[in-house]
């Protein structure tokens, strides 16, 4: 049995704020958002997005080579839910298509529940090795305009399809895990933004890390030298270097300054395009390392590192398996990430600012570029998703095009 990764992709809204606009209207200086934090691009959900959507069409990506009667589990991992009670993974799972006969849930724990879907699934696989997993991690970060984690905000999605013939990355059994009562990051129910103390929530992410390393490291017998690459759950990109610097310190690893950012850099490249997503997060640096980095991978073993606050953090272990290049959506993503809407400051404000009606009202929201799928609206405090029809996607993306033609 070869149980882990047999296909993932990603989804991005079709919009997104350059730094540079950011910087310019918070007089800060773009260097520390480029370099002192690592970001150059902020990805921008549409109002008609919204953690279903995007889930749902990092989904249908994934599903694409897979035999949908197959999946017996949908997981939906997501720390901006967008209802009390009913799984986000059941608008998913209509949306879909997938079979009645499936178990659907949702998952909390910031922005590691990805993980523990990643694990809680791998075990169902172990037991019914006939049948396969749906894990979904969607997360819209928002963090306040004007606030100091801005800059930091993001959107976005992965899909991943677990089962015991993975064709992407084996997942290792040994998981070492770390969990500890602080108040780094959260959000109270009456809050759409959350509440974070950056700086602590550094120190703990680091300490989080080290001990669930250090669980890690006596339960598996693995160590530091035996990962070619390592992949960090990223609120921004540079927090992936401070964490591979902090872990090598800690390990005297002794490889050099370039050896050590050479494992963890090609895992960092769509966050700084992305911005965070949260429980995707982990996954886009893993999508990045496999779609941007090294050429061939294979049978090189990663080392995963997923943190969510609050706290809980769990190390990992997976090996790339041979041909797995030709199971990526490469060029896919690299479209997603090439061609989006840059939004003026006042349109990303107007975005950011747009709720729904808090009374259930019946409320239709505009149309906006987005991909497969959309929210409709609300009527009688009922969320109404829609497919979009390619054609409309094409004539979108055609009008873009037209606008971002030089003019001759
Ligand atoms: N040029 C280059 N670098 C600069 C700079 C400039 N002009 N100005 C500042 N910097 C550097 C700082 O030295 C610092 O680097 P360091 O971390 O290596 O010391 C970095 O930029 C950030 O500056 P800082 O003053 O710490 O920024 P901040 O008070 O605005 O906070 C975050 C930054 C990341 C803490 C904040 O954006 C945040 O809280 N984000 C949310 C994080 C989160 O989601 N955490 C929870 C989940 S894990």
């Amino acid at each position: 049995m070869n149980p882990g990764i047999e296909s993932i992709s990603m989804y991005i809204p079709r919009y997104g704020l350059d730094l540079h606009d950011l910087a310019r209207a918070r007089n800060v200086d773009y260097a520390k958002y480029h370099q002192g934090i690592g970001q150059e691009y902020m990805a921008v959900p549409a109002p008609d997005e919204d953690v279903v959507t995007l889930g749902t069409n990092a989904a249908r990506q994934a599903l694409q080579n897979v035999d949908r009667s197959e999946i017996r589990t949908v997981i939906f991992a997501t720390e901006s839910g967008v209802d009390q009670s009913k799984a986000a993974a059941i608008y998913a799972h209509k949306l879909l298509g997938l079979p009645a006969n499936c178990r659907t849930v949702e998952m909390k724990q910031a922005c590691c529940s990805s993980t523990s879907a990643l694990h809680f699934g791998l075990s169902t696989v172990a037991m019914h090795p006939e049948q396969k997993v749906l894990i979904i991690a969607a997360d819209i970060a928002r963090y306040g305009l004007g606030s100091a984690g801005e800059p930091t905000q993001g959107g976005g999605a992965v899909a991943m399809v677990l089962s015991a013939d993975a064709k992407i990355l084996r997942i290792d059994p040994h998981v070492g895990y770390y969990t500890e009562d602080v108040m780094d990051f959260w959000r109270p129910n009456y809050r759409d933004e959350a509440l974070v103390d950056g700086k602590y929530s550094i120190k703990v992410y680091l300490n989080a890390l080290e001990n669930a390393w250090k669980h890690y490291k006596d339960d598996s017998g693995a160590g530091f030298a035996d990962f070619a690459h390592f992949c960090y759950h990223l609120p921004f990109s540079r927090m992936g270097l401070k964490a591979h610097l902090h872990l090598a310190r800690h390990e005297n690893a002794g490889l050099g300054a370039k050896e050590l950012q050479a494992q963890v850099e090609p895992s960092l490249a769509y966050n700084r395009r992305i911005g965070n997503a949260y429980t995707a997060s982990l996954y886009m640096g893993l999508l990045s390392l496999l779609e941007t980095g090294p050429k061939n991978l294979t049978g090189k073993r990663v080392g995963l590192f997923s943190y969510g606050s609050g706290c809980m953090g769990a190390f990992f272990g997976g090996k790339v398996i041979e041909g797995y290049r030709q199971h990526l959506h490469t060029r896919l993503h690299q479209d997603l990430l090439d061609n989006r809407q840059n939004l003026t400051l006042a349109e990303y404000e107007d975005f950011y600012n747009h709720v729904l009606p808090a009374t259930g009202e019946t409320y239709r929201t505009d149309r906006h570029r987005t991909g497969s799928f959309r929210l409709a609206g609300i009527e009688n405090h009922q969320r109404l998703y829609e497919p979009v029809p390619s054609m409309r996607i094409m004539a979108a993306d055609a009008a873009e095009a037209r606008v971002a033609a030089p003019a001759v």
